[in-house]
């Protein structure tokens, strides 16, 4: 990919694998393993599983084609297309890269930095027999709430601020063809390190039960609206949606690019990935709650923390080679981890590059810079707690609202139609009058609906024994910080050539 020059000419994948590969690399990271498995445990199992699916298909697939659709026929970065749409909603296109960069970012890049951590840890298996101890009490030093941070713990901060120069590194220089091939060789290592995880897990005592919890529907569970929200802020995460990157990375396609299929491909390839880790992680639960003697859903006290749990604990099972099968699968996490982090900063570097023309060097070592900044306080004792209200509040409010005026973006002000014919212009099988009608009507509602009910429900009863102050005080502010950083963004007018657009002809000559 070549983003460079300030002359603003948009690079384009050298092929369709390219772009393939980025967008699965951006999608595929820590929210597949790390995220995916605490949102399926704190919701349930199998309850979890039947929602997650009806999101992928009732908002995840729709929003990706629309935004690789946006991306591809404004050939602009988020704030750019929204800008082409209509000047009055571009604040949408910044507020989404913002958020993403200035909240979930800061997180993301200290749970990358676990991971690199537990690569390490991996040498000498140094977690130990108790992993859920290690982890909250000597790795983390966790403190008894939010209010009391506790301190930096020297070794996440620091490993945190290798990875943000890492992350600097690679978009600095604009080395992305790096991380790329860092990703054909990580990505592989990944799936088979957890395919061996999945098989071997299944042989541990106890893991039919974990099994059982995360594939047997519990109806009584569906008519919960929490389950709701968290499968469709997991679906928003993990395939990277209201972040501005699917935009920005359909803006350097090729003009002959069959986005319909591409959606599909990325979006059941990331999902599936999800879905077969799963079976390790349950299986290795059901392993824990039969040597503790503890219900399943008793086994983790924390959520996030439980990958971190798990896992090594299988590791350090494994009848063979338990040092080098951590050392790869912890690195290859923290490759994935590291090619989806890198998408997020180029998401806004690409966009304050279209509007305000500032090198490249120095947006990245700004944003580097105030990234790493951002971070240290989810290093700190008191860090989890802080990453938990700030995770939910960003996916779960952020993500699905973002999500949400895109649809109504989309549907009203560009029209979906036009969208569609766009998209079907270079589409084999091409999209119909339905895609029209979810992202007008059937996607929003779902969305708004659940947007609601849980806000209603967090505010007056508060969410995971937070105190709602603590909710307002964090989440919500931080919410509202970004979107007011966004709207003075996009005051600042731009060179009327900018808004000009140059479409792909609408129609089906391009594959005759
Ligand atoms: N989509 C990225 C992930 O799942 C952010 O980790």
């Amino acid at each position: 990919m070549n983003t460079s020059s300030t002359e603003h000419k948009r690079g384009i994948f050298s092929s369709n694998w390219g772009f393939l590969l980025a967008a699965i690399g951006s999608a595929i990271g820590l929210g597949n393993i790390w995220r995916f498995s605490y949102m399926a445990y704190d919701n349930g199992g199998g309850a979890f599983l039947i929602p997650y699916f009806v999101a992928l298909f009732s908002a995840g697939i729709p929003l990706l084609m629309l935004e690789y659709g946006l991306g591809h026929r404004e050939k602009a970065s988020a704030p750019l297309a929204f800008a082409k749409l209509s000047r009055r909603m571009e604040w949408l296109g910044w507020w989404m890269p913002i958020f993403v960069m200035f909240g979930i970012m800061f997180y993301y890049q200290v749970v990358i930095g676990w991971c690199a951590n537990f690569t390490i840890f991996s040498f000498n298996l140094a977690w130990g027999s108790d992993t859920q101890d290690f982890f909250l009490n000597q790795f983390l030093g966790i403190t008894k709430g939010p209010g009391e941070l506790g301190g930096l713990q020297g070794i996440i901060a620091t490993a945190t601020a290798l990875m943000w120069f890492v992350t600097w590194f690679i978009t600095y220089q604009e080395v992305h063809r790096g991380i790329e091939r860092a990703c054909k060789i990580f990505m592989p290592v990944l799936l088979v390190t957890t395919i061996i995880l999945v098989v071997w897990g299944l042989t541990l005592p106890g893991a039919a039960k974990g099994i059982e919890y995360y594939l047997k529907p519990n109806w009584g569970k569906l008519l919960d609206f929490k389950v709701w929200m968290a499968a469709y802020g997991q679906i928003f995460f993990t395939l990277s949606i209201s972040f501005g990157i699917m935009i920005a990375y359909a803006s350097y396609l090729p003009k002959k690019t069959d986005l319909v299929q591409n959606a599909w491909i990325v979006a059941l390839t990331n999902c599936l990935y999800s879905f077969v880790a799963g079976f390790a992680v349950f299986s290795i639960l059901g392993y824990l709650s039969y040597s503790k003697g503890l219900p399943i859903d008793q086994v983790i006290k924390s959520g996030p923390t439980l990958a971190f749990v798990v896992f090594p604990e299988a590791i350090s099972k494994l009848p063979f080679l338990r040092e080098v099968f951590g050392v790869l699968f912890f690195s290859a996490l923290t490759v994935a981890g590291l090619s989806s982090g890198v998408s997020i900063v180029e998401a806004l570097t690409s966009a304050i590059m279209d509007k305000f023309k500032l090198a490249r060097k120095w947006i990245v070592t700004a944003l580097c810079m105030i990234g790493l900044f951002g971070s240290l306080i989810f290093t700190t004792g008191g860090g989890l707690f802080w990453l938990d209200i700030v995770d939910h509040f960003l996916n779960q409010y952020g993500l699905v609202l973002a999500g949400l005026l895109e649809c109504l973006v989309v549907g009203y002000v560009l029209k979906t139609k036009v969208l569609r014919n766009h998209i079907n212009a270079t589409a084999r099988v091409k999209l119909t009058w339905v895609w029209d009608f979810m992202i007008k009507y059937l996607t929003p509602a779902i969305l708004l609906v659940m947007l609601v009910r849980s806000l209603y429900t967090e505010l007056s009863k508060g969410y995971g024994g937070y105190s709602v102050s603590a909710l307002l005080g964090i989440g919500v502010t931080w919410l509202i910080a970004t979107l007011v950083t966004g709207i003075m963004l996009s005051v600042y007018p731009w060179e009327t050539s900018r808004l000009k657009t140059d479409h792909v002809p609408e129609s089906d000559e391009l594959f005759k």
